[in-house]
Formats: C-alpha cells, sequence, structure tokens
C-alpha cells in the first residue's frame, strides 16, 4: 500500500512517519510512504504556490500548476486522489476499510482558503472531511487517513485486533482491564475473572451497547447490529439503568 502526500508542509510528517505501528510497517514493506513538496513543483523563480481569489475577499487560493504538475509527477492517473478538505465528505471506518483495499492512494493537502476549484475538478476523485470542524491545513487530517487506512492493511495490526475494535460492529468498545485487580479502591468486574467466556462475551457486548447509547445513540438508529445486540439494547432502553444484565448473570 502505498501513500502519496503532496503538501507545502513536508516537515510535518517526519515525527508521525518515524514513529511506532507505523514506521513498523514501513520498515517491513508494507506501506511506503511518499511525501511531494508541491513547492518543488512551482512554476517560477520565487516558486510561489497561492495568489488571491478572483472574485476577492480575504485569504489566498493555492495556485493549480503547482499541484496539477506534483500530481503528474506522483503518477496519479489511475489511483484515488483524496483532497482533505472540510468541504468535503465524512471520512469513516467504512471509508478506511474500502481504501485499504486498494493499491495505494493519493492525498492532497490544503492550506490557505484552499486550492483551486480546476484542480479538483480535473484530478481529485474524492473529497474527504474529519468532521464538522476547521483545522489550519489537511495535513494532520492526511495523517489521519494515512493511520486509519494502513491499520488495516493486512499483517499490519495483529490478527484478532480488529475485530473487536470500535465501530467494527457498529457499536463503540468495550471496557478493558488490566492488573491489579484492586486499584485505588475499584475492582476489577468480576465476571472478567471467571473465566466464564460466554458470560465475558455478553457482558462486554452489553457494555458496548451501553456504552453508545451513552456516548453515540445515532450509531444505534442504523441497524447494522447483530440480534443479539439489538434484542439487548432494546430491554436496556424499556428498562433503564435497573437492567439487571450487569456482572455477567
Ligand atoms: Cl480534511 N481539512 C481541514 N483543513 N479541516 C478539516 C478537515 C480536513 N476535516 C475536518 N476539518
Amino acid at each position: 500500500m502505498t501513500f502519496t502526500i503532496l503538501t507545502l508542509f513536508p516537515g510535518l510528517f517526519e515525527g508521525f512517519l518515524g514513529s511506532s505501528i507505523l514506521a513498523r510497517a514501513i520498515e517491513r514493506g508494507l506501506v511506503s510512504v511518499r511525501l511531494i513538496d508541491i513547492r518543488d513543483h512551482a512554476i517560477d523563480r520565487h516558486r510561489v504556490c497561492d495568489d488571491a481569489a478572483y472574485g476577492g475577499g480575504p485569504g489566498m487560493v493555492m495556485k493549480p500548476e503547482p499541484i496539477a504538475a506534483a500530481l503528474e509527477a506522483a503518477g496519479s492517473a489511475g489511483r484515488r486522489v483524496l483532497y482533505l478538505t472540510p468541504a468535503g465528505r465524512q471520512f469513516t471506518q467504512r471509508t478506511a476499510g474500502e481504501l485499504a483495499k486498494g493499491e495505494g492512494i493519493v492525498l492532497l493537502c490544503g492550506r490557505y482558503e484552499g486550492v483551486d476549484q480546476r484542480v479538483i475538478d480535473a484530478f481529485v476523485t474524492d473529497e474527504v472531511s474529519l468532521g464538522d470542524y476547521v483545522l489550519s491545513g489537511g495535513e494532520v487530517a492526511a495523517m489521519v487517513v494515512v493511520d486509519s487506512v494502513a491499520r488495516l492493511v493486512p499483517g499490519v495490526i495483529a490478527e484478532g485486533s480488529l475485530e473487536e475494535e470500535s465501530f467494527s460492529r457498529g457499536l463503540l468498545e468495550y471496557p478493558h482491564y488490566t492488573r491489579p485487580e484492586v486499584f485505588r479502591g475499584m475492582r476489577v468486574p468480576e465476571v472478567l475473572l471467571s473465566g466464564h467466556h460466554e458470560k465475558i462475551r455478553r457482558w462486554r457486548l452489553l457494555k458496548s451497547i451501553e456504552k453508545t447509547m451513552r456516548n453515540r445513540p445515532d450509531l444505534l438508529d442504523s441497524d447494522g447490529l447483530p440480534e443479539e445486540a439489538r434484542e439487548l439494547a432494546r430491554k436496556i432502553g424499556k428498562e433503564g439503568e435497573g437492567h439487571g444484565y450487569d456482572e455477567g448473570d
């Protein structure tokens, strides 16, 4: 899986690419990242990459020629080309999963007010947003996309660790505990010490549903849940806090 990143600030990616899971994946040849400095493709002596907006208004717009030249040098033809912008479509775990199936993606990071629309029309296949807030550039968003896609590439993460994590089943993840058994007076839930796998599975499903109802009720409105989870959600919804399903019974 190859990530090609076009940016005016390649230095921002240094720490990110050098650490932990991603660095390991690159080292092992599972993932490669190519950083392209858009400024290297500027067409004038002063390497200018932005200009005032036609029609007036505040802020600058990224010029089309350096971006087009950078995209052509990157060999973007036949690849998904993502433009990171708060005006894009919401990026989700589903998007990450789809992108992870391909050979690679190109990420175009905007700065200032954004890029000239003609670059989007000619090259961009997906306008992508992380959520309803504004970042000062696409670089941080590109790191989010690279991280979330790279960890879905087979071999990058240990087998089995992806199955139960948040969103994978339409639910948020259940709580985790490790030693000690008692921390500042707080005990690890008894069921987790029981060794009873079916009880543990049911308890975790219950906790996932409770957490999802509390933090992201919108996720429960979509009907992608397994029947067992829907049943439990109905029971909890009806009976409120005193539902009596705690501790794995
Ligand atoms: Cl993808 N880019 C920028 N600049 N701001 C954002 C975003 C992207 N997603 C949310 N806010």
